[in-house]
């Protein structure tokens, strides 16, 4: 990967690829309907939040593709999308949100807050009603950073989310990553650069050893990758598990669920964006956004590759996302016929839909809307049957609560195909 410059005018900026564009669409997606969800809920929901962007760049991308030959970076992203989400939730008491924009490199952070931000119409002067945004640019290593930025979202309270975009594999530690998922409501969205790992473990490079063994805490981990054809998918997918027990193990990361980038041509992964958090809420609404970016088959690619973008042409592409749409809610059907199918069958006495949803979240690429159809559906054919406060439910459509029982009818004998 090439190293990416910013001068602070602006009148040098890097060229965006295709990855990266994924990556955005997926960070807009799921900020917009997490502001939705968290500060729209019930009569009042979460309104402080903390954004964190630990490697932020310069906010702005050459892109030929685009109308105006522009691409907005994380930065402006991230505040646009609270700003949707806020509209979104149509509610009616104030808002408040901190970002913290950190880069290495003075140019990269003027050029964001001196061009890009004003230029976006983005400055705290010019905020929308009800919405209390505070803006914070540091210049500085993450590592050095990260205790103030883990104090500073405890002090405000509310909920916080860390961008973690490093281009290598170095500059964000265990410890770091620790730290910020033993926060009460933290998550993170983090670009692990495993290609860059694994080559590390095949050449054994004396100067990285400690990168590995210290930094991120690795030793013990990746193990089998080491002689193994690395382009075979049994090697690809035993590198996603390893890395899911990583930061499950030292991380601490209660959920962890990942979308790799593919690069054209190769059966590789470059990078995974690992979704690292201890909300349920969170895991969903971060699979809808990696959903619409998925452009891998799932019946074969998700236990390899989890959600992914790969590369391909721009024709090539759009066709790939036509031929999929229709059959990609069929595969998830199917996919949960096997999960929650076999969760329900060794529960004969019910389980509660929060705990089948956790059981399985993270195992099968299928949304929260395709399990409340999937179970609505076992409960027409008479297999299940919902028991809210001790009741069998009996309207035609209930809603789904986390808290209802899901059990074989009693009335029938459930045979769950799988
Ligand atoms: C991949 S770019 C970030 C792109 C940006 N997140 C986006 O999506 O538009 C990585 C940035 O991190 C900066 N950087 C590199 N090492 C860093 C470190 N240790 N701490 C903070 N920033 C660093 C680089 O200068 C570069 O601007």
């Amino acid at each position: 990967m090439s190293k990416l410059l910013w001068s602070a005018d602006g009148s040098h900026i890097p060229t965006i690829d295709p990855h990266t564009k994924a990556k955005h669409l997926i960070i807009e997606k799921y900020v917009e309907d997490l502001i939705c969800t968290l500060y729209g809920k019930g009569r009042r929901g979460v309104d402080t939040f903390t954004f964190i962007d630990g490697f932020s760049g310069g906010g702005i991308y050459k892109d030929d593709e685009s109308e105006n030959k522009e691409w907005l970076g994380s930065p402006v992203r991230l505040i646009k999308a609270v700003q949707e989400g806020f509209k979104k939730a149509k509610r009616e008491y104030p808002i408040n949100v901190k970002f913290i924009f950190i880069d290495d490199k003075q140019d990269h952070i003027d050029c964001l807050k001196n061009y890009v931000m004003p230029k976006s119409g983005l400055d705290e002067l010019s905020q929308p009603k009800d919405c209390e945004f505070n803006y914070e640019f540091i210049c500085g290593e993450f590592e050095k950073n990260i205790n103030y930025c883990v104090f500073t979202a405890e002090q405000r309270k509310g909920h916080s989310f860390f961008l973690l975009d490093p281009q290598g594999w170095t500059d964000v530690s265990m410890q770091s990553i620790r730290k910020i998922t033993d926060m009460k409501k933290s998550e993170i969205l983090y670009t692990f650069m495993i290609d860059y790992i694994i080559r590390f473990i095949a050449g054994r490079e004396d100067s990285l050893k400690r990168g590995f063994e210290d930094v991120l805490e690795a030793d013990g981990y990746y193990q089998e990758a080491r002689n193994s054809k690395l382009t075979s998918s049994s090697v690809q997918l035993y590198l996603r598990q390893e890395s899911m027990r990583l930061f499950r193990e030292k991380g601490k990361a209660k959920y962890v669920f990942s979308f790799a980038a593919v690069p054209k041509g190769d059966t590789r992964v470059l990078y995974y964006l690992l979704h690292l958090s201890k909300n349920l809420t969170a895991l969903e609404v971060m699979k809808d956004s990696f959903w619409e970016e998925n452009t891998l088959g799932y019946e074969y690619f998700f236990n390899v590759y989890g959600f992914g973008f790969r590369t391909v042409d721009y024709y090539e592409r759009n066709q790939m996302r036509l031929k999929f749409e229709k059959s990609k809610d069929q595969e998830c059907i199917e996919l949960l016929d096997r999960d929650l199918g076999r969760i329900l069958e060794s529960h004969p006495d019910g389980i509660t839909f929060r705990e089948a949803s956790e059981k399985t979240m993270e195992l099968n690429p299928a949304r929260k809307s395709h399990y409340e159809q999937y179970i609505r559906q076992l409960r027409e054919d008479q297999l299940i049957e919902i028991v809210r406060e001790g009741k069998v439910i009996n309207s035609k459509s209930p809603d789904l609560r986390r808290k209802d029982i899901i059990r074989k009818s009693r009335a029938r004998q459930l045979i769950l195909p799988f």
